[in-house]
């Protein structure tokens, strides 16, 4: 039986989707909000008011450009500075500007998955801050990574902004950290974004807008399975719903079905059940503290060299080195 179903998958998407939604309690991957209308609606998200995030990070990049500055180029001033999932690089911009107008000798290597956003990141740069020597590395973060330290020894500044880190639960960011510690040298710098615990009205306002942005965002999963598998969801019939619980800071999101329905994906040949208020889990966003991110760097091999915060305190930059 299994062996038959597993022949109809043609995409990881289709696979995961059918595991999520065969599962109880049912789910799908955040990694799959990301198309050409999920992306448009992450830079919605990026500018609202309520979606803090954003600001925070911007404002401390800006307050403490020399600062960072001075970190990166400490003993050795020369580096590769590489961006994990660089987007349209617009809070990156504020350092590679001051970094340029100070002479440093650096090269901005962005990976990302998708060439298209490195084209359109390169051309951007050419278009703002043309004397930063750009070298896009297409690929898997960790693909790329390999390929750029077999090139060569030159010092690597790693950038992890955004608190994209939330996206994973612990134990998966701590295999993350350690996958990336185990291609840092002695030298290199690795430097994160992670927001913060705070009043938890603010975390959940950022989830819940009034405008219904994130709202979007979270059913463009099931628009893409409409797209993409033929399926037949009515959006309608689906509330999105945001819980974050203090304790852990763990805010997570939900597709709650508003009533008994059934779903046809022609794609999978599979029709789901759904019973009044079933949940579909659907993306986390980890709120950390220090003590949180301390652990975090103990698990995997890395210890923490500086930290930046905004002027609120809702979100801090941690800059790791590896443990030797
Ligand atoms: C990309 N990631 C860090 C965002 C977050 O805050 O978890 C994605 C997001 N989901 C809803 N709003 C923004």
């Amino acid at each position: 039986m299994h062996k038959q179903i597993a022949t109809l998958f043609e995409t990881q998407f289709e696979k995961d989707v059918y595991k999520g939604l065969t599962d109880y309690p049912k789910h799908l991957s955040s990694k799959y909000f990301y198309d050409a209308k999920g992306d448009k609606l992450f830079q919605d998200i990026m500018h609202m008011p309520e979606y803090y995030l954003t600001d925070c990070e911007f404002e401390i990049l800006d307050e403490y450009k020399q600062e960072i500055t001075d970190l990166f180029t400490l003993g050795n001033p020369n580096f590769n500075l590489i961006e994990l999932g660089a987007g349209d690089g617009k809070k990156t911009k504020i350092l590679l500007k001051h970094l340029s107008e100070k002479n440093i000798d650096f090269t901005y290597q962005p990976i990302d998955i998708s060439q298209n956003v490195l084209n359109q990141l390169e051309n951007s740069l050419q278009e703002e801050l043309l004397d930063v020597q750009v070298k896009t590395q297409q690929g898997t973060y960790f693909e790329a990574l390999e390929r750029i330290n077999s090139n060569n020894g030159t010092k690597k500044v790693i950038l992890f902004l955004g608190s994209n880190i939330g996206n994973l639960l612990h134990q998966q960011a701590i295999e993350f950290l350690q996958r990336v510690q185990k291609l840092m040298h002695e030298d290199d710098l690795f430097f994160v974004g992670f927001d913060q615990k705070k009043d938890p009205q603010t975390i959940l306002d950022a989830y819940n807008d009034k405008s219904g942005i994130t709202e979007a965002f979270n059913k463009n999963l099931l628009t893409r399975i409409n797209n993409e598998m033929e399926a037949d969801f009515n959006l309608d019939e689906f509330l999105h719903w945001e819980v974050y619980d203090p304790e852990t800071g763990i805010a997570k999101s939900y597709l709650v079905s508003k009533k008994e329905q059934s779903v046809w994906i022609e794609k999978l040949r599979l029709k789901i059940e759904f019973r009044a208020w079933e949940t579909i889990h659907t993306e986390i966003s980890q709120k950390y503290d220090d003590r949180t991110v301390q652990w975090l760097a103990e698990k995997s091999g890395l210890q923490i060299e500086n930290v930046f915060v905004d002027s609120k305190g809702y979100y801090k930059n941690y800059v790791f080195k590896k443990r030797c």
